[in-house]
């Protein structure tokens, strides 16, 4: 099956070929450049990525074997018995090559106050924490919780534990206490790096007092490194706690590197499944480093001289992919968004692409329609002409976002990557190229190099051909890809191998267009994704049952004109509790203290009753198209214990919004 089109003439919607400007200068200028080296690294694999792993990174010691796997009990190794460092691939050989290059662009959160470093100076700020972890116990193996705003010591403490070998756990900033608790316990992390405080669109957060209550409860924390970010007065533990700065200052700016197992764990990061805790994905050395590398050179075209911007925040994997270990790796300069889309307006993100010269820019969806639907001004109000490339990822994007991000923001100039992927898959594994992809708005387009896609049917039988629509999944491994849970191997091997053997299961829904296209519909199991964040519906249910009046929790996303997906709970009382707004109130705020502001539910219906089965299983097919308000077909609802239950809640489901 030829998954690339192969004319034009084959297309049925509306496309948008690349520019002959674009062609002309792009490291892939045609689709037979992209099918080229596409058929190459999934044809020969082991050739493909021995090629792109001698010329994209540096090794200690060279690998001996390109990869081993077992799909079904989920063991997958690349570059074996090779020894490398990801802190040397991104900031020591260039710090060599081009010290006085600029490596990271600082934008603070009010705009013009920012700063650069260039790659010397982020390699002496790096090895000066990396000494300051090592004095403090840190080796080689420790994990390290990294729960930081966007400044600069973020980055600076990722590459710190990489330097010596020791395992970062980033938590999102935005996270609660108690989430931030079960984190650094299930790693057991050894210490926490964070700041006093942070600020996002001019407000503060209080990061230090969260690690506190969070550090009450987790055994294993030894030190919390404080970094500052605002100045203000916040509780200091002594015994326990180091200020950053001093302590650095304090050290020598240079340390010794780790040289570390091709399949040593560089980073853990937890995200959402659709059942029980967040997991702990585990991503190695080399094979994750290099996928994040060049999926970055190729999917956003990267070039020597380039300001390349993606704005994503370092809590999540696209900041680690395409914030820090890509873009570092190649040795480009990157920028670090700490503001939000709409600070101090909505035209925040183009007065910094004019500012800082901006080529590439990267952002989600969500951020997309926030700014699209405060009017055209603010874009034209600034200059893009620096703009070359603007890349789209987390959820599916519509195609009245994608065509105003094309046309107003790019002036109909600059292609937009669509770019799917997932935590667990390291970095970009489906998305068009900008030199070679004819582009259709709101299609994730073509697979990267050594991905091989295929649609499965619900008994896991490969759908063959074009214009079929299925399961996601993927066939053989690919370098990015996680390699375990933390702590639960089992659950690895069960939630992406096991479904259907020989495969990775990807969680999601798409369909393959009649030119060979890929068009992500979105999840097919209990995850939903609110602006971009990825949440199991069952966490969040867990946080409303811990509210005394709550009984039971069915939670479901539902279309938000904005967020892409709201969080939609049906909540059923104890008895003596009454129905009301500070109810209400207090229900929602169970779910930021448990979890974190941003799982916040949009709205909450307090219910009569759930439809279930018989056999008391909800039926969550009903749940979704009520909070939809599509009451048309709900299929067989006779097979429901309670069938009358399905009409109080459409009823009430009209009068809340
Ligand atoms: C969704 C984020 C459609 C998808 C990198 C996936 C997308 C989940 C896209 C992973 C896209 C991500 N089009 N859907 N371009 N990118 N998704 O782990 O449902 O936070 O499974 O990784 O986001 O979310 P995660």
């Amino acid at each position: 099956m030829a998954p690339v089109p192969e004319s034009e003439s084959q297309f049925s919607s509306e496309v948008y070929p690349p520019s002959e400007a674009m062609r002309a200068r792009a490291h892939l200028p045609s689709m037979e450049a992209y099918r080229a080296l596409y058929d190459r690294s999934v044809r020969e694999p082991e050739a493909f990525w021995e090629e792109q792993a001698l010329t994209q990174l540096d090794w200690f010691h060279p690998f001996s074997k390109v990869r081993e796997y077992d799909f079904e009990w989920g063991q997958v190794q690349w570059f074996l018995n090779g020894r490398l460092n990801a802190c040397h691939n991104c900031v020591d050989r260039h710090a060599s090559q081009r010290g006085t290059q600029t490596a990271l662009i600082w934008e603070s959160d009010t705009p013009g106050e920012g700063r650069s470093v260039d790659y010397r100076e982020l390699q002496r700020e790096v090895c000066r924490l990396a000494n300051v972890l090592r004095h403090h116990g840190i080796r080689k193996g420790d994990r390290v919780a990294i729960y930081m705003p966007m400044i600069l010591e973020a980055v600076y403490a990722m590459l710190a534990c990489a330097r010596i070998g020791a395992v970062h756990n980033v938590v999102f900033a935005g996270f609660s206490a108690e989430s931030l608790r079960d984190r650094i316990n299930d790693a057991r992390c050894k210490a926490v790096i964070t700041a006093d405080e942070g600020i996002r669109g001019g407000k503060i957060i209080p990061l230090k007092r969260t690690v506190d209550e969070a550090v009450m409860a987790c055994p294993t924390v030894k030190f919390v490194f404080v970094a500052q970010r605002t100045g203000n007065k916040i509780p200091f533990y002594p015994q326990r706690d180091v200020w950053l700065r001093p302590a650095m200052d304090a050290e020598r700016p240079f340390c010794p590197i780790e040289h570390v197992d091709a399949e040593d764990t560089l980073f853990l990061l937890y995200t959402s499944g659709s059942t029980g805790k967040p997991k702990g994905v585990a991503h190695t050395t080399a094979g994750y480093l290099l996928h994040a590398a060049l999926s970055h050179r190729y999917v956003f075209d990267y070039q020597p001289g380039d300001v390349y911007a993606c704005v994503a925040d370092i809590g999540w994997i696209t900041g680690h992919s395409y914030v820090v270990y890509g873009p570092l790796c190649n040795g480009a300069t990157t920028v670090l968004f700490e503001s939000v889309p709409t600070f101090p307006d909505a035209g925040r993100y183009w007065e910094m692409v004019e500012r800082l010269g901006i080529t590439q820019f990267y952002t989600s969806p969500t951020a997309i329609r926030a700014v699209a639907r405060e009017g055209d001004e603010f874009v034209k109000r600034h200059d893009r002409s620096s703009l070359r490339i603007l890349g789209s990822v987390g959820e599916p994007i519509n195609p009245e976002a994608w065509k105003w991000y094309h046309t107003q923001v790019g002036e109909g100039r600059c292609p937009v990557v669509d770019t799917w992927w997932q935590t667990e898959t390291g970095g970009i594994m489906i998305s068009p190229m900008p030199g070679a992809t004819p582009l259709k708005p709101g299609s994730a387009t073509f697979p990267f190099f050594g991905v091989e896609p295929v649609v499965l049917d619900e008994q896991g039988r490969e759908i063959e051909g074009n214009g079929v629509t299925g399961l996601l999944a993927i066939r053989n491994p690919w370098p990015g890809m996680a390699r375990t849970i933390q702590n639960d191997h089992q659950r690895f091997v069960e939630t992406y191998l096991r479904p259907f053997m020989g495969y990775y299961i990807t969680g999601d829904g798409c369909r393959r267009d009649e030119d060979g296209y890929y068009w992500i519909t979105g999840r097919v199991d209990d995850v939903i994704n609110v602006s971009g964040h990825r949440m199991g519906t069952a966490e969040v249910e867990s946080a409303l049952v811990t509210h005394p009046g709550c009984a039971e929790a069915a939670v479901v996303g539902f279309p938000h004109d904005i967020k892409g997906q709201g969080i939609f709970a049906y909540v059923i009382l104890n008895a003596g509790w009454e129905e009301g707004q500070e109810l209400i109130g207090e229900l929602k705020n169970e779910v930021r203290h448990h979890i974190g502001p941003f799982a916040t539910p949009d709205l909450i219906l307090i219910a009569p009753g759930l439809p279930k089965t018989r056999s008391g299983k909800i039926m969550r097919r009903i749940l979704r198209k009520i909070a939809s308000e599509d009451y048309g077909e709900l299929g067989d609802i006779t097979t429901l214990a309670d069938p009358t239950v399905v009409e109080a809640l459409i009823e009430k489901r009209k009068s809340i919004r």
